[in-house]
């Protein structure tokens, strides 16, 4: 792709729709030099984008990223005009009007009768078929589906949805303009959700079912996505930002176009929350409120004395930071880890809740870890929580005890997060490579599922999703052929479901 050419800078840009997306857009084109032209069946709205954007540009000169001039320039560039036919001399439009798949299809079909032979059909949508869009217009192979996300100045990621009749040579351009343009662009086919929208789903839906299963609460499960997977926001703090009927409504897409499918299900408890109005910030309440508990850490247990970490350079990570508190560890050839003579086993590995004292959850990256997810074993000592919680405590982690269900809580919503990418990857809706850079730069995350996939070890991702299907019955934890072929062949989950896009 990287050969491939942008428009040229001199070419002119139509956006259609001036609200929160297109605004952001036309913003985009014209900071890369390219004359807008910026039309909306609402003037106002055009009147008013533009003001904002000029006082968030003015605030940037203010921080001393921009002169005046600069600013002036880049608005001038950008051209209201008030009709389609105002978009003649464009070589890109760009759509982000309302989310009607009717409306789009009778804008771009009008759209093609004005716009030069060769001109790309750009489309916006967050939840339409891209396929669908273009099979409204005479040449589909000039739509194509250039994804921003809010907002779209600042934000890098840009997904180039690929429809069943774009050619390659608008993809390539497609994507060659979204990099001149300063975006990372991403490439996939058009299906549900492309790849940020789908792969992301069971960061909200399995913290729903831990909630509703009451493995832990909404503040403990926040704080040990966060603590321990070293995410930024953890699910509930994340769809009180977003606003949990905008959660539920892609929720409910995804669902929809997938025909049901059982990963992808929407929850009651969110279902319940939108009926009472609860949408999250917006709403002034949402998942939290006022006089919900802060996260569940356990009391402070005694220091141990004597602890042994597995010697596999697989736990070095964890070695080092608990050596760090002065505690005595040896690293000898225990299961997992012992820590007084309690055994403890992580949550995705050796044996499960029936063989340990402790299970232990995932923790992703142990230098900076601030809390982990315990639950007790079936054949534990009344003490053993507190022996373990002691070691970690004094390495300045926090504790948190969780029901003892499989995969307790990180370790599921990264088992089933790489699940679900790593289906998407073999369906041949993104590369591997563009699905990891998709989910840090759209969702913040701090790493790619198979990235994860390559640092955990493809087996206890199995084995998480192999026990929850067993101990739930349900069809959503299914392990993909790609996972299995995986394990049983040694190769990386990447290289097994890499399917060329
Ligand atoms: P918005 O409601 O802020 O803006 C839509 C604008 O389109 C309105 O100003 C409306 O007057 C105008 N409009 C409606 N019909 C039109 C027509 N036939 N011709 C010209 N203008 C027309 O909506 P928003 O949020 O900017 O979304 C626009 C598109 O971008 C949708 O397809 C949405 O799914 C997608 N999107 C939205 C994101 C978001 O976070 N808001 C993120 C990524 C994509």
């Amino acid at each position: 792709m990287s050969g491939l050419k942008g428009l040229p800078a001199s070419s002119v840009v139509g956006v259609l729709g001036a609200g929160t997306m297109g605004a952001g857009i036309a913003q985009v084109a014209a900071a890369a030099g390219h004359r807008v032209r910026l039309f909306d069946t609402d003037g106002v709205v055009v009147e008013r984008a533009l003001d904002d954007m000029r006082e968030r540009l003015e605030r940037s000169v203010a921080k001393g990223r921009r002169t005046h001039a600069e600013v002036n320039e880049l608005i001038e560039r950008i051209e209201p005009v008030p009709s389609l036919e105002d978009l003649r001399d464009t070589a890109l439009v760009v759509e982000a009007i309302v989310e009607r798949l009717d409306v789009k299809q009778r804008v771009f079909s009008q759209l093609e009768e004005i716009v030069p032979a060769g001109t790309i059909l750009a489309t916006n949508t967050s939840s339409l078929s891209v396929t669908a869009i273009a099979a409204g217009v005479q040449r589909p192979e000039l739509v194509v589906g250039l994804h921003f996300f809010n907002p779209a100045p600042v934000m890098p990621l840009v997904e180039v949805v690929i429809g069943a009749a774009t050619s390659p040579e608008v993809a390539g351009a497609a994507y060659a303009t979204a990099a001149a343009w300063g975006k990372t662009p991403v490439r996939c086919t058009s299906t549900p959700g492309f790849i940020v929208n789908r792969v992301a789903r069971p960061f909200y839906g399995e913290s729903l079912r831990l909630l509703d299963e009451g493995v832990a609460d909404i503040a403990t499960i926040d704080a040990v996505v966060t603590g321990a997977g070293g995410f930024r926001m953890g699910p509930f703090t994340l769809m009180d930002l977003v606003g949990l009927d905008v959660n539920l409504a892609v929720s409910k897409s995804v669902y929809e176009q997938t025909f049901h499918d059982p990963r992808f299900a929407p929850h009651v408890r969110q279902q319940a929350k939108v009926d009472a109005g609860h949408l999250g910030r917006k709403s002034g309440r949402g998942w939290y409120d006022a006089d919900l508990p802060g996260p569940a850490s356990l009391e402070t247990g005694p220091v141990p004395e004597r602890v042994a970490i597995n010697g596999d350079a697989e736990w070095d990570a964890m070695a080092a930071r608990l050596g760090a508190s002065g505690v005595p560890i040896a690293r000898t050839d225990v299961p997992f880890l012992d820590v007084d003579g309690t055994s403890v086993h992580p949550a995705m590995g050796i044996g499960g809740t029936d063989a340990a004292d402790v299970v232990l959850d995932l923790v992703l990256d142990w230098q900076h870890a601030k809390r982990v997810a315990v639950a007790v074993g079936a054949r534990a000592a009344d003490d053993a929580v507190a022996k373990v919680a002691g070691l970690f405590q004094a390495a300045e982690i926090d504790v948190s005890r969780v029901a003892g269900v499989p995969g307790l809580v990180l370790a599921r919503i990264v088992a089933q997060l790489i699940s679900v990418a790593s289906d998407a990857a073999a369906a041949g809706v993104a590369t591997p490579e563009d699905i990891d850079t998709a989910m840090r730069l759209g969702t913040n995350y701090p790493g790619g599922p198979f990235e994860w996939a390559d640092a955990i070890g493809v087996a206890p991702v199995m084995m998480v999703l192999d026990e929850m299907r067993a101990f739930t019955g349900e069809e959503r934890y299914r392990t993909s052929g790609s996972i299995r072929r995986a394990a049983a062949n040694g190769t990386k989950l990447r290289d097994q479901a890499r399917r060329k896009i």
